[in-house]
């Protein structure tokens, strides 16, 4: 088939840069379609001709992985031009990008279909607007969009209203004044789930993330959290487990948990979510990434596929194929 892949080029080394492709990211993934088979071109999504190139070349299908430059919600902008040029494309469109960039409003839905998420302080969209008090500590402070940790340092955890003003200011400042959530802090154990297909989604079991092997400079800068520093610089030392190493049907409940997640949040052929599991098992929905990284040697999707004896190779192809099995059936394109 003609597989276009849009993109958008990690052209820096900055923070706001990292959720970017590198370049052999994008090299990764067009050579898994060409051994598969494929005539693969490539679509840098922010290309001012992006447009009319699609429109006259007409790939059969996009292979997207366009998290978009500018604006909160630029991973909705590949979605929209592809539906309006009416070329498939793997992935969710417009509805599940904007929802899953949101943590609020995932979270919001999530909870209304009773999947427990951390309780939500406040949304502080301008500094101008008062810090309600806290009643109960730690709280995390973190950006409502962004991704890769941006913005997540170990003083994003705040145990005193002061640090939590702080903790405000700081982030205003570094994100330049974008909305900015105080939620509940779960302290407990960090999984990863993947899902991916759609009649009915399947979700891989959970994957846990745990911090232990870092040493105590390490352990510093990662406070228990997928800090920025532990995922641009320490991912590699943590120990992945697959599953999880919890009782056999904590990890089921959290499968099927995402599964109702991915399908309630008008998600298609893959999203990762973030989870944390208290003390008593409960697992608590943190976020939802619904272009996730495909970076081979580094993302969690490609690693989870490693740890379960697939390769990237075939990752590529199950994702391909969720979307082309989606669009055969003509199911799920409106969103
Ligand atoms: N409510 C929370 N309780 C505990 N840890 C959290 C919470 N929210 C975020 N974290 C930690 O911060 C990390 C990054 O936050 P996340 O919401 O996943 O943002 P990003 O989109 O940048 O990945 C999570 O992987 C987790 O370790
Ligand atoms: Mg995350």
């Amino acid at each position: 088939m003609k597989v276009g892949i849009t993109f958008n080029l990690r052209k820096t080394f900055s923070e706001r840069d990292s959720v970017f492709d590198s370049p052999k990211t994008i090299e990764d993934v067009k050579l898994a379609l060409t051994s598969l088979g494929h005539r693969v071109k490539l679509y840098e999504a922010d290309s001012e001709t992006l447009f009319y190139i699609l429109k006259i070349d007409r790939p059969q299908i996009v292979f997207n992985m366009a998290e978009g430059r500018f604006g909160v919600f630029g991973e909705s902008f590949v979605p929209a031009l592809l539906d309006e040029l009416k070329i498939p494309y793997t992935g969710s469109g417009v509805q599940g990008t904007l929802v899953a960039v949101n943590k609020v409003f995932t979270k919001l839905i999530l909870q209304s279909i009773g999947i427990s998420v951390p309780k939500l302080y406040q949304v502080v969209n301008s500094l101008k607007e008062e810090i309600t008090p806290i009643d109960k500590f730690p709280v995390i402070v973190k950006p409502v969009f962004e991704g890769a940790s941006i913005g997540i340092k170990s003083k994003s955890i705040c145990y005193s209203q002061e640090e939590v003003d702080k903790a405000v200011l700081k982030l205003k400042e570094r994100l330049g004044n974008r909305p900015v959530m105080i939620e509940e802090f779960i302290d407990g154990v960090e999984v990863t789930v993947g899902v991916i297909g759609n009649f009915p989604p399947k979700s891989l079991p959970p994957m846990e993330i745990d911090f232990s092997p870092l040493n105590k400079r390490e352990l510093n800068a990662t406070n228990g959290i997928q800090t920025f520093t532990f995922k641009t610089n320490y991912s590699e030392k943590a120990n992945y487990y697959l599953p999880a190493r919890f009782p056999p049907e904590v990890n089921t409940h959290i499968q099927k948990m995402a599964v109702k997640a991915f399908e309630i949040l008008g998600l298609r052929d893959i999203a990762r979510f973030d989870v944390r599991v208290d003390k008593d098992f409960t697992p608590y929905f943190i976020e939802v990434n619904a272009i996730v990284g495909l970076e081979k040697e580094h993302s969690d999707f490609p690693r989870m596929y490693k740890m379960l004896g697939y390769d990237y190779n075939d990752l590529i192809k199950d994702i391909l194929n969720s979307a082309l099995e989606r669009v055969k059936n003509n199911m799920r394109v409106t969103y």
